[in-house]
Order: C-alpha cells, then sequence, then structure tokens
C-alpha cells in the first residue's frame, strides 16, 4: 500500500519547505504540495510537524566482544531502539582479531546480523593487525561494500595498530579509493598514566578521566592527519571530544587538507564533572572521557563551523552489572555509553529547541553528511524521490521525559535518566514501511537489511 505524508515541514540539508511526500514500495515516489491522493494510501498527517530523513548513526557497537565481555544490545534490540529514536540505519564495526584474516570477521559479524537485524544497517572494517595477508584483503571489503576502514590508536595488545601499520594501511586504502578512520587517542601514554594511577591506588572512575587528558586526543589527532595527509588518503576521526583535537583539525585546512569529524552526542551535552560521582561515575566511563564545558562549546561552534561533519553515538552499552566488573578497578569498568536511542531527541531538544542549530544543520549531521562520507547517499540521507523511504515525523514541541523504564536499548540504566526534552519522534517509516508508530516497532527481526556502501562522495 502506497503512504502519503500530507502536509509536513519537510526538512533536507538544503531545502525547508511544507509539503506532502508519496511513498510507493520501498521509495519515495512524489515530493510536492497537495499531490493527487492514489487509491488504496494510507495518509499520515503530517500537519505542524517536521519530516526529517532517517537517521544514520555511524559509530554503533552491537554485541561486541569487548573488555572480557560483550556490549548489551543485540542486533536486534540495538536496531529496535534505534528506530525508536529516529536513526533508520547503523554503521557497526567489524573487529579483526589479531593474526586472524577480514574475512574471517566480516562472516562472524554478518552471522549476528543476518536475519536479527531490525533496521538497516552497515559495517566498517576495524583493521587491528595490518599485514601482508591483510593488505590483500582490503579490495576484497571495499567490493563488498566495506569501504570505510577503523584504526584504534589505543588498546594497545587487544586492537592497537601502530604508526608503520597506519602507514601501509593508508597507502593500500588510498589505492582503492576508501576511507580511514581512527580512534585518535595516543594508546602508550594512556596506558602509562593508567599504570600510574593504580600503583598510587588512585582507583576510582575520576582516574579514568585523568588518564585520558586531552593531549592524549589533541597528539593523535594531529599524528593521524599529519600521516593521512602525507599518504593522500580520506580520513575520518570517530568521536572527537575536545578543543585540542579540533585545533589540529583546523590546522590540517590551513594546508588545504580536509579531515573529516565525528563527534558524539555525549560529549556536546554532558560533561566531566560527572565522574566526581564515585558510585555512579561507572555510567559515563567511555572513551574518550567526557570533558568540559569549553570543549562542549568548541563542538557546538565547531557543528556550525562545518569542521564537526558528523554527530553519532559511539552506542556501546553495558548493564550495570558489567559495569560492576570495575567497581574496585576503572581499568576494568567495561568502556562505553547507551545512546543510539536518543541521538536524534537529544540534538534536536539541545540543539534545534535551544537555538545552538538550525534544522537544516541538523539534518547534515544526524544523516546527510554520513550518508556522503560513508557512500550511502542519495539512496540514504537525504528526501528525493527514488531516495529509500526512510522518514521521520517529529513533533517540535512535544515533551517527554527521558527513563530506563521505557526507553527500547537492552541496558538497565540511563546517562540521562530524568532529562526533559523538547521534541519528539512519532512516526519513522523505513524502506516504505512504518516501522514505528505511537510508541510501537511494527517490523521484526530481520527486515533490517545490510546495506553495500559505495565510496565517499562529500
Ligand atoms: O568507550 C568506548 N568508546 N567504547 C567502545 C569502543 C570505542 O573505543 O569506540
Ligand atoms: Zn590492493
Ligand atoms: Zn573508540
Ligand atoms: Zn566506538
Amino acid at each position: 500500500m502506497a503512504i502519503l505524508l500530507k502536509s509536513g515541514r519537510v526538512i533536507t540539508a538544503d531545502s525547508d519547505s511544507i509539503c506532502d511526500i508519496l511513498v510507493q514500495d520501498e521509495a519515495i515516489a512524489a515530493i510536492g504540495r497537495n499531490l493527487p491522493m492514489p487509491e488504496n494510501v494510507q495518509v499520515i498527517d503530517c500537519a505542524g510537524k517536521l519530516i526529517v530523513p532517517g537517521g544514520i548513526d555511524p559509530h554503533v557497537h552491537l554485541s561486541m566482544p569487548f573488555m572480557g565481555t560483550f556490549s548489551s544490545d543485540t542486533y536486534e534490540t540495538g536496531t529496535r531502539a534505534a528506530l525508536h529514536g529516529g536513526t533508520t540505519t547503523v554503521i557497526d564495526f567489524i573487529l579483526q582479531k589479531q593474526g586472524n584474516s577480514l574475512r574471517a570477521a566480516f562472516e562472524e559479524w554478518s552471522g549476528r546480523a543476518s536475519g536479527t537485524a531490525v533496521g538497516d544497517y552497515s559495517f566498517h572494517m576495524a583493521v587491528t593487525d595490518f599485514n601482508p595477508n591483510t593488505q590483500l584483503e582490503i579490495e576484497d571489503m571495499v567490493n563488498e561494500g566495506i569501504t570505510s576502514f577503523k584504526t584504534f590508536m589505543a588498546y594497545k595488545g587487544a586492537l592497537m595498530i601502530d604508526d608503520a601499520q597506519m602507514v601501509g594501511l593508508m597507502q593500500e586504502v588510498k589505492k582503492h579509493g576508501g576511507l580511514v578512520t581512527a580512534h585518535a587517542t595516543n594508546g602508550d601514554m594512556i596506558d602509562t598514566l593508567i599504570a600510574q594511577h593504580r600503583a598510587q591506588g588512585k582507583l576510582s572512575p575520576l582516574y579514568h578521566y585523568l588518564s585520558q587528558p586531552e593531549v592524549t586526543e589533541a597528539e593523535a589527532s594531529g599524528r593521524f592527519a599529519d600521516i593521512a595527509n602525507y599518504t593522500g588518503v580520506n580520513a575520518y576521526i570517530v568521536h572527537l571530544t575536545c578543543q585540542g583535537a579540533l585545533n589540529q583539525v583546523r590546522r590540517a585546512t590551513e594546508r588545504n587538507q580536509r579531515v573529516l569529524v565525528e563527534t558524539c552526542i555525549q560529549y556536546l551535552v554532558l560533561d566531566a564533572s560527572l565522574y566526581e560521582n564515585e558510585a555512579e561515575g561507572a555510567k559515563w566511563v567511555m572513551s574518550p572521557p567526557l570533558r568540559e564545558k569549553k570543549d562542549q562549546a568548541t563542538l557546538w561552534a565547531g557543528i556550525n563551523q562545518g569542521l564537526v561533519n558528523v554527530v553519532g553515538t559511539d552506542h556501546c552499552p553495558f548493564m550495570w552489572e558489567q559495569k560492576l566488573l570495575g567497581k574496585d578497578d576503572f581499568s576494568k569498568i567495561p568502556n562505553g555509553h547507551p545512546a543510539v536511542e536518543h541521538r536524534m531527541e537529544l540534538l534536536f531538544s539541545e540543539g534545534v529547541s535551544k537555538g545552538r542549530i538550525t534544522p537544516q544543520k541538523f539534518v547534515e549531521v544526524t544523516s546527510t553528511n554520513a550518508g556522503k562520507i560513508f557512500g550511502l547517499f542519495p539512496r540514504k540521507g537525504t528526501i528525493s524521490i527514488g531516495a529509500d523511504a526512510d522518514l521521520v515525523v517529529i513533533d517540535p514541541e512535544k515533551q517527554h521525559t527521558i527513563s530506563a523504564a521505557t526507553h527500547h536499548m537492552n541496558v538497565d540504566y540511563s546517562g540521562y535518566e530524568g532529562w526533559e526534552l523538547t521534541g519528539k519522534i512519532e512516526t519513522v517509516l523505513l524502506r516504505g514501511q512504518v516501522a514505528i508508530e505511537a510508541g510501537e516497532a511494527r517490523v521484526g527481526p530481520g527486515y533490517g537489511q545490510f546495506i553495500k556502501r559505495g565510496k565517499t562522495a562529500f
């Protein structure tokens, strides 16, 4: 059956007008004022509402093996929660096991996602062991639609690669037109600070924060940008949090290099004072850690300056019981934060409703830029004829409150408990199907598809 979204304020990255959208099968068939109504059409009245493209969160970790445990959202629960929050596509990270092939990791991750995802998904490949065999697999992965390659400059012994591997990987990815992304923090320096704090008996969550000072991120961001500039590869820094790191990106622009930047919603709205809460600080133990108010101000400005291109989540939830693995030692707290469900509503409320960003900027950083950077556009990331009908209807005035009691993520606490937001996601379409309506999911496990990606077009 066709669906007509009637009289909404339709926002894209470059337009803002009141019109109708006709959806047929999986795609957008027509956009215009007073569209003729076909027979057998379901009408959704969008008067007074905003319609934006389905969100793309390019940074999630579902069922990820990490720090001796697994992140607690599966593809089913994680993509369903994402849909509740208007995110119709997520890009998850496959982790190569050191000593094993990229292909083996791809098969393992596909096995977990296929037939279980509710929303659409794609993969980045985290290269944790770049060697001559891995080098030969880069082209294969690009042909599978995995065009972005993630590096960790921290987590030594598990995920980190050194600069020699970084150069080699960048040269190979450049040959095949892909993108290299980085968790850009100085792993050796962080490990030293962690060891010093532990030796001094400083074991509370505050010392997680104090073991990753701003310089550890600024240094690695600058180094990553420099190596990328030398190799000429397209470069993207994930979860950038602070002034020092963004200044390195700004410096790169002076030599006409563009380094793409993602921040995450938590770095815009939460700050490091939360670590002073010794009993609950583990809720916000993530890497990099939350920063200061001055860094939040830099990130909001960076969005409007066009230096921060994407707002993701780094969604990596752990149950409270899992967080308690580190109750006596901050270095054993599984790192990560649940946010995939609230990224868009938090950014709408704190950004658009409070006048920090325009509705069009909101669309850019929640959907369009990620679509272009990660090779999903124009199928995803915008509202245009022929695009996937991934559409989100927002009531811009509606107030609501975040709580673990009502969220859909598989995690038993919220980092935003009791937060009151203005602007609520009411209806979500994914490839032409009503996926969320009246707070209920209308599609189930297996509806979500693996989306092959093309090359960066940003
Ligand atoms: O704390 C975090 N960010 N956990 C997930 C892994 C990563 O570094 O992105
Ligand atoms: Zn090659
Ligand atoms: Zn990371
Ligand atoms: Zn991450």
